[in-house]
């Protein structure tokens, strides 16, 4: 192709697309522009482009230079259609009204669920006291969440009304090894004294499940926070120890606790752990030194090792140190109360 006829063609398409850009009267009237001209595949100007190859060898580098002008100059038309029709245009700016230095409209962003955040705290209170975290899963077996923690079978704790049983489990498991989901974290204490020699200090936060009625301070799926110290001496004074120096942390100074007698099959002896809060005792938690049925189940020697366990209500702690009154509050979902936190 001569030079000539090549630079004319490319002179007619700067034309039309600079009148085709100005004319287009919508952001999809300039999408199909743009395809027209400037399309990767079957664009006019693509298909110039691969017209360059018959122009003779001596006139390439000026059909070329001829080319990349051309396309510059499309582009420059489709940049200045796409800020007259986003409404970025020179007319906008020169509004007096318009202060283009003005800081934008702030974006509302979303913040952590105050249990998830009080799940943080918990974590970085024990850690300071040398408690590092283990998990554990939340659809259980009956040996993880009975047998080993000391809850033989004809346990009223292991009553169907009384447990989330999992359906399915009867399919897959043996009818007398059902699947559920965890009544308590305690079942991570076993998971970890199996697989850990002592000394061990860990603790465990996750959601536990029981058919309770919700009221204000119960609720059928709920956080809690297990403890579990093993070593060779532990008394029920370190226990009470850490307990109260967590809870002074957490809470502040001011909090009044006490420990109640109590009974768990899996503690020996066992408490349970209240704070005062408007004029009455509420319960947090339960705790106690390991029964040595549960260290002999997990292989442990309990005339060599000793420890303490305890198991903590995340939402009431929550619910006491920002004042909430109802648990329900927590699982609502409404902006208005957790924008609080
Ligand atoms: C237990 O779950 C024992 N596993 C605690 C334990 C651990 C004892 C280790 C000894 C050694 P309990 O059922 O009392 O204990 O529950 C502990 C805490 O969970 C309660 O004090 C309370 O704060 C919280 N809790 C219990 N049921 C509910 C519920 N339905 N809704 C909200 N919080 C609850």
């Amino acid at each position: 192709m001569a030079i000539q006829q090549f630079l004319d063609q490319l002179q007619q398409l700067t034309e039309s697309a600079t009148a085709a850009f100005q004319q287009a009267g919508s952001l999809d009237d300039l999408e199909a522009t743009r395809i027209d001209f400037l399309g990767s595949k079957q664009g006019q100007l693509k298909s110039l482009q691969k017209q360059m190859g018959s122009v003779d060898r001596e006139d390439k580098p000026a059909a070329g230079k001829q080319f990349n002008a051309t396309k510059q100059a499309v582009e420059a038309a489709l940049e200045e259609a796409q800020q007259r029709l986003s409404g970025n245009s020179q007319e906008r700016s020169a509004d007096p009204s318009f202060d283009a230095t003005l800081p934008g409209s702030p974006l509302v962003v979303g913040h952590l669920h105050p249990l998830t955040q009080t799940i943080e705290e918990l974590k970085d209170i024990m850690g300071r006291l040398g408690f590092s975290v283990a998990d554990g899963p939340e659809i259980e077996d009956a040996w993880h969440n009975f047998e080993a923690l000391n809850i033989p079978a004809a346990h009223p704790a292991r009553d169907p009304l009384d447990n989330f049983y999992l359906a399915t489990s009867q399919k897959s498991q043996p009818a007398d090894a059902p699947l559920l989901l965890r009544s308590q974290t305690s079942t991570v204490q076993i998971r970890v004294m199996e697989s850990t020699p002592p000394p061990i200090r860990i603790i465990s936060l996750g959601r536990v499940y029981r058919p309770d009625t919700a009221d204000a301070t119960h609720y059928p799926m709920f956080h809690q926070m297990e403890g579990l110290l093993i070593d060779e001496k532990v008394t029920m004074a370190d226990l009470k120890s850490v307990l109260r120096l967590f809870a002074t942390s957490y809470l502040g100074e001011e909090v009044h606790i006490r420990f109640r007698p109590s009974f768990f099959p899996f503690t020996e002896p066992s408490v349970e752990v209240d704070f005062h809060w408007n004029d009455q005792w509420i319960e947090f938690g339960g705790a106690g030194m390991v029964d040595p049925n549960v260290l002999t189940s997990v292989g442990y020697d309990p005339e060599v090792v000793s420890g303490f366990a305890f198991g903590l209500g995340v939402e009431r702690l929550c619910m006491r140190r920002h004042g909430v009154m109802d648990i329900r509050e927590f699982y609502k979902n409404d902006v208005r109360f957790l924008h609080q936190f």
